[in-house]
């Protein structure tokens, strides 16, 4: 039997080259070895405020942007987890189980209400509870996630030992999956923090959508060093290294392949490489990502089937779960 995958994006600002690199190119890879569930995280993003319009816009844009990355809907269960009743359901009963001691401790938590003070609702503060309940809920083996969400992983663990250990082998226990290359794309003006879609420094992130134009310029104006050398060394050298990452992870290339290109070459000719890399590869993801847009049928086709499918499953864990707590079906 294949093993089970799941992961997922909010529905929350523009997807960046970052979350392709990050999340979407690993998981293209996957699809056949593993059953993969893939959703947008449309619930998670409602702990912040948003307008509904752009919302269900963002939600369509993420779904587009899974598909025309390479994510086959026949291949992975495609879904929006707010269609999936089973995660709400599954929420409540682990919200029944986890401590508020262990949420105070999520470092999430902590930055997000020192971003939103005027919003610290208690969905920012549960935020894990829902994200284990979408993993659990399909006996996941594994997670693909970013370094930034390994702490809710290990709290998603700790749920499950917690639920196994009152109630009997219920829960898979699940595993991060991060890759260490793509795990961590950081901006281009502050390489040592992570590239993000809710930066106000729009020359920090490319873009999923950015024209050729807009990556050069950005590559251009990227943050590197006074060395004048390409050579990976992330601690001395974040600009220059993280551009290595993106430029390897394209190109399929190690640091020692890349270095050994730009051997004698200055950044003005590394950084214009990168960029056309970063241009060539989203070239063809931007033409479907249009064309899907524009044809809304196709996308409601496709988050219908995935709600489907992945109810099918969600239903048995969560109605096994139910059973084992008292409750009545
Ligand atoms: N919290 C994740 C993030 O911001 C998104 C997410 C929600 C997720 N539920 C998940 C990721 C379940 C993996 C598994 O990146």
């Amino acid at each position: 039997m294949k093993k089970t995958i799941l992961s997922g994006i909010q529905a929350t600002g523009n997807l960046t080259l970052g979350n392709y690199l990050g999340a979407i190119h690993n998981w293209i890879k996957m699809q056949d070895e593993y059953d993969c569930y893939y959703m947008i995280a449309d619930l998670h993003s409602l702990t912040v405020r948003n307008d509904p319009e752009i919302l269900c816009k963002r939600a369509m844009q993420v779904l587009a942007i899974y598909v025309a990355a390479g994510l086959d809907p026949e291949k992975n269960t495609i879904f929006l987890q707010s269609q999936v009743d089973a995660h709400v359901k599954l929420n409540w009963i682990l919200n029944c189980y986890t401590y508020m001691g262990e949420l105070n401790r999520m470092t999430q938590f902590k930055d997000k209400s020192a971003k939103h003070a005027d919003n610290i609702n208690s969905g920012l503060f549960t935020y894990p509870v829902l994200m284990a309940a979408d993993i659990l809920v399909y006996n996941a083996d594994l997670v693909p996630v970013g370094e930034d969400q390994r702490q809710h992983l290990e709290i998603t663990r700790d749920i499950a030992e917690r639920f196994n250990s009152i109630y009997g082998e219920t829960f898979v226990i699940p595993e991060a999956f991060i890759s260490e290359q793509g795990a961590r794309i950081m901006g281009l003006q502050e390489p040592t923090a992570k590239m993000s879609k809710s930066t106000t420094n729009l020359n920090d992130v490319i873009f999923l959508n950015d024209d050729p134009e807009e990556i050069r310029k950005k590559l251009k104006k990227a943050v590197t060093d006074s060395e004048n050398c390409v050579r990976y060394d992330k601690e001395n050298k974040p600009g220059v290294s993280n551009l290595m990452t993106i430029y390897g992870l394209i190109q399929e290339k190690t640091m020692e392949q890349i270095e050994q290109e730009f051997a004698g070459k200055g950044y003005g000719d590394f950084k214009m490489a990168v960029a056309e890399a970063i241009i060539e590869k989203l070239e063809s993801l931007q033409k479907r990502y249009n064309e899907l847009l524009e044809n809304p049928e196709e996308l409601k086709a496709i988050y219908e089937k995935g709600a489907k499918k992945a109810s099918q499953r969600a239903d048995k864990i969560v109605n096994e779960v139910y059973r084992k707590v008292g409750l009545i079906l």
